[in-house]
């Protein structure tokens, strides 16, 4: 089976600081992979790298066991199917729900670019709001819009940060069962997260990052009862 993201003795720095530190994994297809770990641990800077934001100082990233992503730009990466939801919301408020996810399709609508974002927004729950401004939803809504901007593409690999960050527990679990949703074996999922009763319900597998390198890796149950990980941060 082809490895989906293969993450080869990588280290990021920046300045002398070192956020990701001879880190080495690998992510499936038709995984959802959960990235745990505390403040600081380099879990958005892994996902910076693997969309080409920041660069590796030593190390690489394959996709699909082809492509090197740290050699790729943003946009190559982006048009390859490696698509990522950022950990801060951005839609655009001013814009219909439907308009923000034809964005995330970029390049001219057709009937069949219209199907495909009436059948996201239903994906997210968000049908019955496409003519409203995104500026109008409630952050749930919200955070579901960028992730709809980002599946409309139907990406091979999809990286979300902090997906329910501020979101209420029914939204929580919305959001879970979204996830669970848009698992396929054709695709890897990626999900950073602090809340770890929604990586418990998503996650088929969780690496816990500790400054910069793998503490551990199993399932989110096997997690709790790691000593280490409750030591640097499930007990904290
Ligand atoms: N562009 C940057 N310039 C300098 N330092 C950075 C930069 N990006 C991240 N860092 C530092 O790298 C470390 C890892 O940051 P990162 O954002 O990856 O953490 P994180 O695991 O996502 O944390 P959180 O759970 O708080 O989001 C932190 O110490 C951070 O201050
Ligand atoms: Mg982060």
């Amino acid at each position: 089976m082809t490895v989906a993201i293969l993450v080869e003795a990588l280290t990021v720095e920046f300045g002398r600081f070192r956020a990701i530190d001879d880190l080495s994994l690998a992510i499936d297809y038709g995984e959802v992979r959960a990235v745990i770990g505390p403040n600081g641990a380099g879990k958005t800077t892994l996902l910076d790298v693997i969309s080409g934001v920041s660069r590796a100082k030593t190390g690489r990233i394959l996709f699909d066991e082809k492509l090197e992503l740290t050699r790729a730009s943003e946009a190559q990466i982006a048009r390859s199917g490696v698509r990522r939801k950022f950990q801060k919301p951005s839609v655009f408020e001013a814009l219909t729900v439907r308009d923000n996810v034809e964005i995330g399709l970029g390049g001219a609508i057709d009937a069949v670019a219209r199907e495909r974002v009436d059948k996201t927004l239903e994906t997210v729950g968000l049908a019955a709001e496409a003519g409203r401004l995104a500026g109008e939803l409630a952050h749930g809504q919200k955070q579901w819009l960028e992730i709809a901007m980002v599946v409309v593409s139907e990406p091979k690999v999809l990286m979300l940060d902090e997906p329910v960050a501020g979101l209420t527990d029914e939204e929580t679990e919305r959001t879970s069962a979204l996830i669970r949703a848009l698992k396929s074996p054709e695709r890897a999922v990626i999900v950073v997260e602090h809340d770890m009763d929604f990586v418990e319900t998503v996650a088929d597998r969780v690496t816990v990052l500790h400054e910069g390198r793998t503490l551990f890796e199993g399932s989110m149950a096997r997690a709790r009862a790691d000593a280490r990980v409750v030591d640097v941060y499930l007990g904290r």
